[in-house]
């Protein structure tokens, strides 16, 4: 029986492999066993890969293309790639949610029995529970004028898209869970706080350097490396996981467990 963790004769396919995350992920990917990696991104990697397909995931044609250009089995798919708001709301809106819906639904024919779906939500997204029929409505929505049209009937709702975009990611995990298990795929998204990598200072721009390093600050002052993030994903799209389905895993050093008990203290954000 192979270990719960390996890779080795794994094919999988992972958008955002530039840098950040994506970078860190190819790198303990290689030390699980170095499966064949096709990477999606807008820059070609410098980590080791087996095909770079470059790929806009914000553009529908050009997932459509990089669908059209995978072939054969996969056995998981890395749906990392992700912006700041920084970007104009529509393209953040269009990275890191259509583009992650259209890419996960156009190559579930592809993926194996007992493969998975890994995302990278955020944090960020965790409000969900406060107007989940919005965020159900939202991703129910498949043509995009009728999106477009959406959210300009709820741009108070979608705000910069960041948020937004990462609580569709987190609703659509859960939600597209029990369609992928008809296939025997998992889907699963981690969660995290901040992470050390090259978005870093769009998010300070976006969120307030004051509320990124308040968060750190409450979760012991140490901020997650790209390595940390990469490992927990390591571990969703791995069979070591292979009970644990519709899962937003928050990789966050216990923020949420924090804020959900009443143990963060506020008078730093003041
Ligand atoms: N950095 C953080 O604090 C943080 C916190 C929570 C979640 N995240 C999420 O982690 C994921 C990885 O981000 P990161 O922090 O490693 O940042 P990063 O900027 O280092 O990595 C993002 C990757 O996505 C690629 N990319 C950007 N636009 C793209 C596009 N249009 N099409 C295809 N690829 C594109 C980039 O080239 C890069 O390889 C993102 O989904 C992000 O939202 C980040």
């Amino acid at each position: 029986m192979s270990h719960p963790f390996d890779y080795s004769n794994k094919r999988v396919v992972l958008t955002g492999a530039y840098s950040g995350v994506g970078a860190a992920l190819l790198d303990v990917l290689a030390e699980l066993g170095g499966p064949e990696v096709i990477a999606l991104d807008i820059k070609k990697p410098e980590g080791k890969i087996s095909q770079f397909i470059e790929t806009n995931m914000g553009k529908e044609d050009s997932v459509a293309a990089a669908i059209d250009a995978i072939d054969g089995p996969i056995d998981v798919l890395f749906n990392n790639a992700g912006i700041a708001a920084t970007h104009p709301v529509e393209d953040v809106m269009a990275v890191n949610w259509l583009g992650l819906r259209q890419l996960s639904e156009g190559l579930l024919p592809q993926i194996v029995k007992d493969g998975a779906i890994a995302n990278t939500a955020s944090i960020a997204g965790g409000q969900w529970p406060g107007h989940l029929q919005d965020v159900l409505d939202c991703i129910a929505i498949d043509d995009r004028a009728e999106f477009g049209g959406w959210c300009i009937e709820h741009k108070e709702r979608i705000g910069d898209g960041y948020a937004f975009s990462k609580e569709c990611v987190q609703v659509y995990t859960m939600k597209s869970a029990r369609a992928t298990l008809a296939s025997q795929v998992r889907t699963n998204s981690v969660c995290p706080a901040p992470i050390d990598t090259p978005l870093l200072p769009d998010f300070n721009k976006t969120m307030t350097e004051k509320t990124m390093n308040w968060t750190i600050d409450q979760i012991g002052g140490t901020i997650a490396s790209p390595r940390d993030i990469a490992m927990t994903l390591a571990f969703i799209g791995s069979d070591g996981s292979r009970y644990v389905n519709g899962v937003n895993l928050n990789v966050d050093m216990g923020f949420n467990a924090f804020m959900t008990t009443g143990q963060l203290d506020f008078s730093g954000l003041a």
